[in-house]
């Protein structure tokens, strides 16, 4: 099969996390004999700092041709005082809107051999395996009206969370039928105590639902939701919330994982005629600038990306298993960076990328 992949490493420790998932992703177009095209391009700081813009016109149409794109991390303190046009992150939600991903999949998974990188106490977080399905193109992030208008003590700032009953129902159809392939069981997070927003979706995701039968269906106010998930993790299998939300419980259920570095992500949007999902594939993480260039951060949750890439966008669950039993060998070896807390010496990025593909 030819695999037309987009490559958008970004900023900080986007380049080279994303160094290590291309060298697994050719690994398994070798080891499975497929083709491998790759093209690479500009997205956030680094494209503001060569082209002017965080999204180039160039980027925008390689990834709406790309079979699927790898998107490293975007993000640098230089430009924190930037108007929101001239930031690097207006270049990632002007990717996932342009490609129209509307659904964030998460998973988080407690690995055994990572439960000591928890600060949570074990007995809490052993077994956790959930995935938050997050909204992506709409809600606050999106909403309009938005901006600073004014001056001096009248001066005000808008924000709108807006969402349409198609936009709901769309999320909620693909957590049910996730849901479906795994343990059965969908909590639906919103704060319809006090948004009506939330009212809206409560009552689009329980009409969704008539359709779902065999899939339990809880409603949990996401105040409630952020202490369950450190209270009692295990209850989730998944959690389907708005586009907000979803951002702030996923860095929470990082925690859970041992590190934020381990964390995946699959934006999809539309299914292809051929079943492929379109597809931005992006671990979870920031750009760190704290510690890029230094060949230490954790490209578990990029080379994770890629499974989910093999797996949505191309169909390829065998290729993908391989990949997902290269990271369980590797961390059950403690051949790990330095967010995991090994025992030992903490290996560095590369390392950890050699020790995966010995295993593919
Ligand atoms: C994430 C990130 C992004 C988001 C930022 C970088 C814009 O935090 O993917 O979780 O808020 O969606
Ligand atoms: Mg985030």
């Amino acid at each position: 099969m030819q695999l037309r992949v987009l490559v958008l490493a970004g900023d900080g420790i986007g380049p080279e996390v994303t160094r290590e998932a291309v060298r697994v992703l050719q690994r398994v177009a070798e080891r499975f004999r497929h083709e491998l095209v790759l093209q690479e391009g500009l997205i956030g700081g680094e494209a503001i700092r060569r082209t002017g813009s965080p999204l180039p016109e160039a980027t925008l149409q390689a990834a709406l041709t790309a079979d699927a794109t790898l998107l490293g991390a975007v993000g640098l303190p230089e430009f924190d005082n930037a108007p929101p046009d001239q930031r690097p992150e207006k270049g990632l939600l002007g990717i996932r809107k342009a490609l129209g991903v509307f659904a964030n999949l998460r998973p988080v998974r407690a690995y055994p051999r990572l439960l000591d990188a928890s600060p949570l106490k074990n007995d809490r977080v052993q077994g956790t395996d959930l995935v938050i399905v997050r909204e992506l193109t709409g809600g606050l992030y999106y909403g309009t009206p938005r901006g600073i208008f004014g001056s001096g003590p009248e001066e005000r700032a808008v924000n709108s969370m807006v969402y349409t009953r198609a936009e709901i129902e769309r999320i909620a159809h693909v957590a049910f039928r996730l849901a479906r392939n795994r343990r059965r069981k969908l909590a639906s997070v919103d704060k319809s105590n006090v948004l009506e927003v939330s009212q809206l979706w409560r009552r689009v995701v329980s009409e969704v639902a008539t359709q779902y039968p065999d899939v339990e269906l809880e409603h949990i106010l996401v105040d409630n939701c952020a202490m369950q998930l450190v209270l009692n993790p295990r209850r989730f299998d998944v959690v389907l919330t708005e586009n907000m939300f979803g951002d702030i419980l996923s860095d929470e259920a990082a925690v859970l994982a041992g590190s934020i570095g381990m964390l995946p992500s699959a934006s999809l949007g539309g299914q292809r005629p051929s079943g492929a999902w379109v597809g931005l594939y992006e671990p979870v993480h920031g750009s760190a600038p704290d510690i890029a260039g230094q060949n230490r951060a954790n490209p578990l949750g990029a080379v994770g990306s890629v499974a989910a890439m093999l797996e949505y966008s191309f169909g390829l669950k065998e290729e993908a298993a391989a990949v997902n039993r290269a990271i369980e060998t590797v961390l059950e070896k403690g051949v790990v960076t330095a967010d995991l807390r090994p025992a030992g010496k903490p290996a560095t990025t590369s390392e950890v990328g050699d020790a995966l593909i010995a295993e593919i």
